[in-house]
This record gives structure tokens, sequence and C-alpha cells, in this order.
């Protein structure tokens, strides 16, 4: 069933954040190499994206490599770095085409050269773009960026710049990697997998969370539906209590 017309166009996430898990047990389970898992994942987010994109949703967030994933074999980290390549090469003509603008969080520094160059060139081709954000975190972790930014505070602090009495949570978003992306409101998981793996654990504080048992390579247009469909149905009370929500709105 096409879900899309379930979504309510006046409540829609104007953040969505994914963390897109499983490729590798998706492969394993077809006998095929990790790899491959990988590859086919490519198609979801190409899916994903326009879906986000069709439905007006303004920044999609996909988390595609973390800090943590440096630890992994290196014939897997080489082959996720040479599909990252590939994948910008042939899709940034498909983000221009669509008017989406691509960005990134995380330490790309430590990409390879390559991938750090086409990036950054994709970065640049696409930057006035205006219909939709797409952020791709990579080499992202959330106690990195949180890291980062106590740095930078703490140094201001020791310029006199700052006064430790100054520093506020707008503050410190805005040392954030996210500085001039609204938090999420919802974050999807798939896979299975009920944790969040280093990702956005500021910026989360009141995100609606979603865990799908459908691994990444399966993800499809439906199912960012659904997803949508079920953040519709929460009820968001930021602390408060229902009666005051009901206020709220009239
Ligand atoms: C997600 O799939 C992609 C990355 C983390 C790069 P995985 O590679 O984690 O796949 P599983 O979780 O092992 O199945
Ligand atoms: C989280 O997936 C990171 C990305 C999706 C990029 P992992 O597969 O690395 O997470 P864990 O190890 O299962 O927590
Ligand atoms: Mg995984």
């Amino acid at each position: 069933m096409d879900l899309k017309e379930k979504i309510d166009l006046e409540k829609l996430p104007v953040h969505v954040a994914i963390i897109m898990d499983g490729n590798g047990r998706w492969a394993r389970m077809r006998g095929k190499h990790r790899v491959f898992g990988h590859e086919q994942g490519v198609i979801s987010v190409r899916e994903t994206a326009e879906a986000a994109a069709e439905l007006g949703i303004k920044y999609l967030t996909l988390y595609a490599f973390s800090t943590e994933n440096w630890n992994r074999p290196m014939q897997e980290v080489e082959a996720l770095m040479e599909l990252l390549v590939q994948t910008i090469n042939l899709e940034t003509k498909t983000l221009i085409d669509n008017n989406i603008r691509l960005l990134t969080i995380g330490d790309t520094q430590r990409l390879n050269h390559q991938c750090y160059a086409e990036l950054q060139k994709a970065i640049a081709t696409t930057a006035s773009n205006t219909r939709m954000d797409l952020i791709l975190a990579l080499s992202y972790s959330s106690r990195w960026e949180i890291t980062e930014a106590m740095k930078q505070i703490a140094a201001k602090v020791r310029t006199g710049a700052l006064q430790p009495a100054d520093i506020t949570e707008n503050m410190i978003s805005s040392h954030l990697a996210t500085a001039d992306i609204p938090d999420p409101e919802l974050l999807i998981r798939t896979s299975g997998e009920y944790r969040i793996s280093n990702f956005m654990l500021w910026q989360s504080a009141y995100t609606e969370m979603y865990f799908t048992q459908t691994m990444w390579p399966d993800f499809r247009k439906n199912d960012l539906h659904a997803a949508i469909i079920d953040f519709q149905q929460r009820e968001r009370r930021f602390g408060k209590l229902n009666e005051q929500l009901n206020t709220c709105k009239k």
C-alpha cells in the first residue's frame, strides 16, 4: 500500500536523521560479501533522499560512517571510501537536478585525499541549492564533535573573549558540527538495533526515535513514509503536561 497519501504535509518533521544500519548482515544473509550490502545501500540512499525531497523535508541527515567505523578491517574501510567517491561522482548531477545541497558533518579531513577532494567539489557545486539539505555524517561521532566544541569554547575563555558564566545551551549548539542545522525531530535506525551508536547525542534531546527491523539495503520510499506517519501520531510534550499542549494549540 502506498502510504504517502496518509502523511499530513502540514506536520512534517523539518529534519529527519537516519542511522543506516544492516548492510553487512543483509549481504551475509544472501551469501554475499559485506561490501555488496554497502553497494546496495546506495540505492536506498538515493530512494530516501528522493522521497524526503518529494515530501518537502528540509534536512535529511544520513549517518554513513562513524568515528568507530575506522576500526573495521582495512579492506572494508577502503571499499567504503571507494564507494563514497564513486557515489559522489555518479550522484552529484542528481543533486543538482533536484536542487539538493550536500553538506557533511564529521572529521572529514581523516578521509583519504581523493574522497575529501571529491566531497569538497560536490559541496561547492551544490552550495546554492535550496530545496533540501542532504547532510552526510562521515567520520562522525557525537563525542568527537562535543569534544571539539569544548576545545573551542575553552580557547575563547582562555583569551578572555568569553566568560564561563556566559556559556549557554545555544552557544554550545553553535559550536557543534550541526551549528546551522535544526535538531532532528525524527531519528530512524534500521536493522533492529536499539541504540544510538554515538550519533547526535546533544541534538537528539527531544528527538522521536523510530526503530525498524528493515535492513538498510531494503529501505525504500514507503519505509520513510511509514516512519513519518508513526512520528505524526506521537505526542511531543517537551516535559510539559498533555493539558498544557492542548491549551497552547487554542
Ligand atoms: C551500516 O551497515 C553501514 C556502516 C556502518 C558503514 P553495517 O556495515 O554496520 O552492517 P551490519 O550492521 O554489520 O549488518
Ligand atoms: C552505526 O552503525 C554507524 C553507522 C550507521 C554509520 P554501526 O554498525 O557502526 O553501529 P554498532 O557498532 O552496531 O553500534
Ligand atoms: Mg552495523
